[in-house]
């Protein structure tokens, strides 16, 4: 399984000849600049919530792979209006095995109004098992208790967002890499506004402290999880 970092959320997994991608946004961030999304072909497009740093991409990169979107209901509604039409609606605490694996979607704490104004249902983040691995997207959220429901999921890797203002910072990320019981922790939502800039070397310092490991990818790097 191989993951790539495209800036703020946006993240593909390769796996089982599947490739899914979280979050598009980057032709609106300048960090991102030498990414052409039409050459980026995923087969799935998985979006957390409706704000436009997570889906200023979507419905491009939809048309030019065909992706199957996963996404809360009220979006993939949403994405009915604007002539996406294979959208699979889910909802919290719901689970479903897709070809590449199964998808868990799981609590987020945060808001999800689209770009238009309209009510994008709540927040989400995913748990993604396959390949016998278990991985947790957080999508946008605050610290929250229910994070402890996945201490037992055995999770291999988890996506945490690190900025602060609008989602939990790095104090709080380091609590939830306790909760959720996972010792891999890939860091998103961070540097790409000035209210979300954080400092990298403390950061990592604050997680190895903990005895975790934390990756800050740079734009375009990819590992292997
Ligand atoms: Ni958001
Ligand atoms: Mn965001």
């Amino acid at each position: 399984m191989k993951t790539t970092f495209y800036g703020q959320s946006t993240f593909m997994i390769e796996t089982g000849g599947k490739k899914m991608l979280f979050d598009p946004f980057i032709s609106p961030n300048p960090m991102a600049k030498d990414i052409d999304i039409d050459s980026l072909k995923p087969d799935f497009i998985l979006i957390s919530h409706g704000h436009g740093d997570h889906i200023a991409d979507l419905i491009q990169i939809q048309h030019s792979s065909g992706a199957i979107v996963i996404c809360i209901a009220e979006i993939a509604n949403w994405l009915g209006k604007h002539g996406i039409n294979n959208a699979h609606g889910m909802n919290i605490g719901g689970g479903f095995n897709f070809d590449f694996g199964r998808v868990k979607m799981v609590n987020a704490i945060h808001s999800s109004t689209l770009p238009d104004g309209t009510p994008g249902g709540n927040p989400a983040g995913f748990v993604i098992y396959a390949e016998g691995k278990a991985i947790y997207y957080a999508g946008d959220t605050a610290l929250t208790y229910d994070m402890k429901l996945l201490a037992d999921d055995n999770l291999d890797w988890a996506y945490l967002p690190l900025g602060d203002n609008y989602t939990m910072g790095v104090d709080d990320a380091v609590k939830a890499s306790a909760f959720i019981n996972c010792k891999n922790i890939i860091g998103m939502h961070y540097d790409t506004f000035p209210a979300i800039k954080i400092d990298k070397v403390a950061a990592v310092e604050k997680f190895v402290k903990a005895g975790i490991n934390i990756k800050l990818l740079e734009i375009g790097e990819s590992i292997n999880l």
